[in-house]
């Protein structure tokens, strides 16, 4: 084909296979078979292969994903993404709309509003500049998001050109809820389940997941799906009201828009719509929380105006928690890393709120105390939001004469010896701290977490592995051969190489990361971060005394207790001492105990490039400087990136040297 032919036909493809995609996503009504639709996408991916100034980033071939990226890059949105205050009931809702309508002087009956299902899943900010999509971002702090459009490019829903229909204004920003739609999310746990991967708790989390993905071709894969619900920074083009502006970006950009957006007048059509999407919320195909109450007049809005982080002119009004009934029919104790031992309630599975819940933990033999729990009963589990599901109640009407109590155990599930309490604690333990294998299991699997050692692959189904065919604590890990591996079920010789070469990885982990993947009571990584500030090696921490340690901010006696006593403990010292000799003795490089910012405050400001702000703030630390939200007369240097806006204007007003990010990292090498 000559090139005027190729760019004659990738137009035609691109107008064909647009159309199709609204018909199919937007529109719920397929136009085209799933083989002629591949057949056209081939051709034109084909095309654009043969002719690469015609894969043009608005192109469907796009879709699929692009190459992975190392970190996501940090965007300054040019209005801040505002949340919402939130109401909780049919009355709260009236007193909201009343004291709007007081607010603004008007009638509250004749006053106009703009009703929303509220979409749980994520906020992003879509920008297209002459009508092709340029960028998109997540909220972040809501004043600086994270750059996602290669992931946001795969979900088909949204147009990757708004100029199809009609002229488009040069600059239109659009706001609007990422989410995964139900069936999507029964696909992706599904294939999480199968390869032996954690399953998303909810849909929120799930989306969450597939947007944070570097590699945006698995984001293509996990079906997430768009509403829009807000103008972004966008040229004025004249909208009078919400309502009006959704109509109109749904009917001439093609974006898709709830299809149960809904005006109301007055009080209580408000209230009914709130009731009607609540009876509406278990058939939709999406996880709905609550509903969102706005102004429709843009007039309105911009009288009212905004408090500090949430609009006067609008409210959520969120659901109740999600409660079901179902049967306790058991207890299971659970033994975990530190020996404490806890009850999980066996219940029948039931759904609730989107998600199965079928073994919620029951935190202690208090918690069962207070609920009263007996095994056999009828209870409630709850859940709301992105909380795990819990039993809050029993339902006492349904108990019957089979029901019987709940006796913890006397002796540890795992390995038969004594449990035991210790004297201020509600947890019972498992006394054997040295070879019960459920507190190895998961020891070894906290040790080989991504916040630990961080050891690729090696996930819970291998731990259990490697604690039957006798692993005896974490330094054994480094003593595995291949053979130790092909043992395992479906195992084969690549997969083995690259257990082996992320465990040979491993060694080189922080001192940091090393202290947190010990396990010692306590310490978190908050903990471990600190100690490193104070110590360079293990052995100079294994020689500390409590005093010395809670000279350290934030270590008080509980934690300064529970780490002496874990290096005095000669189990502890000996497996620490094996890790040794494998080679693992993490020294904390020079500039963790730094001085070179010792009494300088900095401020980070505006879009940075160079690092995060969280890279920031911790090379600043380590270097014994401090790093801060806010300018002040305290501020030493303000570190601005393009953008940097308000910030910058105080700094200057207070006379506070301004750096660029190559001037801080030239101070900071200096
Ligand atoms: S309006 C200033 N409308 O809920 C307007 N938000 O709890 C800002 N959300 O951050 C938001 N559906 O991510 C709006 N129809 C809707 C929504 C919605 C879901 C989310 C949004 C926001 C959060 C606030």
């Amino acid at each position: 084909m000559d090139y005027f032919a190729a760019v004659t036909r990738a137009k035609e493809l691109r107008t064909i296979i647009d159309q199709a995609n609204i018909d199919y996503y937007q529109l719920d009504a397929p136009t085209m078979p799933d083989s002629e639709y591949d057949r056209l996408f081939h051709e034109l991916l084909a095309i654009e292969k043969e002719n690469p100034s015609l894969a043009v980033s608005d192109s469907p071939t796009k879709r699929v994903g692009a190459a992975p990226l190392s970190k996501f890059e940090k965007v300054m949105h040019k209005k801040p993404m505002i949340s919402l205050d939130n109401v909780f009931n049919g009355e709260e809702i009236k007193v909201f709309v009343e004291a709007t309508a007081a607010a603004l002087g008007v009638d509250a009956e004749e006053l106009e509003w703009c009703l929303e299902p509220k979409i749980d899943g994520l906020a992003v900010d879509l920008n297209y500049e002459e009508g092709v999509l340029q960028l998109a971002a997540t909220r972040g702090d809501s004043e600086i998001g994270e750059n996602v459009t290669a992931n946001i490019r795969t979900i088909r829903s949204i147009p990757l050109n708004i100029g199809a229909i009609g002229p488009v204004p040069s600059i239109v920003g659009l706001r609007g809820e990422v989410f995964m739609p139900q069936d999507s999310f029964i696909r992706v746990n599904q294939e999480k389940e199968e390869a032996g991967q954690d399953v998303y708790a909810n849909k929120r989390n799930a989306a969450a997941g597939a947007l944070r993905q570097l590699d945006s071709r698995e984001t293509a894969k996990r079906g997430l799906d768009f509403f829009c619900y807000a103008p972004g920074h966008i040229e004025d083009m004249g909208f009078k009201t919400q309502f009006g502006f959704l109509q109109y970006v749904g009917s001439q950009f093609g974006v898709p828009v709830n299809p149960l957006t809904c005006l109301a007048k007055g009080i209580q059509p408000v209230v009914d719509y709130y009731q009607q999407m609540m009876d509406l919320r278990p058939t939709l195909p999406y996880d709905v929380d609550g509903v969102v109450i706005k102004l429709n007049s843009f007039a309105h809005q911009e009288k009212l105006g905004e408090k500090s982080r949430t609009p006067r002119w609008a409210t959520a009004a969120k659901f109740p928690a999600q409660q079901a009934q179902t049967v306790c029919t058991d207890v299971a104790w659970q033994v975990g890393r530190t020996g404490v031992i806890t009850p999980v309630a066996k219940l029948t599975p039931v759904e609730c709120g989107g998600v199965m819940v079928s073994s919620p933990t029951l935190h202690n033999v208090d918690q069962i105390n207070r609920l009263g729990l007996m095994i056999g009963d009828t209870v409630v589990v709850e859940r709301s939001g992105d909380v795990i599901p819990a039993v809050v109640k029993v339902v006492l009407e349904r108990r019957n004469e089979e029901a019987r109590p709940v006796i913890p155990p006397t002796l540890c599930p795992e390995c038969g010896a004594p449990v035991i309490q210790i004297e201020g604690e509600v947890a019972i333990r498992c006394s054997n701290t040295i070879s019960c294998r459920a507190q190895l299991r998961e020891s070894v699997s906290h040790f080989c977490s991504r916040g630990g050692m961080n050891i690729e692959g090696l996930g819970d189904k291998y731990v259990e592995n490697l604690v039957e065919i006798g692993l005896q604590d974490v330094s054994g890990i480094y003593k595995l051969t291949k053979a130790d591996f092909m043992k395992f079920p479906r195992m084969g010789n690549k997969l083995a190489d690259k257990l082996l070469a992320a465990i040979e990885a491993s060694k080189t982990r922080s001192l940091r990361q090393f202290l947190f993947a010990l396990g010692i009571r306590l310490c978190g990584e908050g903990t471990a971060k600190r100690l490193v500030e104070h110590y360079t090696c293990v052995k100079e921490i294994a020689a500390a005394t409590r005093e010395d340690l809670m000279r350290i901010p934030d270590i008080g006696p509980a934690v300064a207790d529970s780490i002496v006593s874990f290096f005095g403990n000669s189990g502890s010292a000996a497996v620490i001492e094996r890790l040794r000799d494998c080679g693992i003795d993490p020294v904390a490089e020079k500039a963790e105990k730094g001085t070179k910012f010792a009494g300088l405050t900095f401020v980070f400001s505006g879009s940075l490039t160079k690092f995060t702000r969280d890279e920031a703030k911790n090379m600043t630390e380590k270097e014994g400087g401090k790093a801060s939200g806010s300018v002040s007369r305290k501020t030493t240097y303000l570190v601005a990136g393009p953008g940097a806006g308000g910030k910058l204007a105080e700094a200057q007003a207070l006379g506070i040297t301004v750096l660029d990010e190559d001037g801080f990292l030239a101070m900071l090498s200096a």
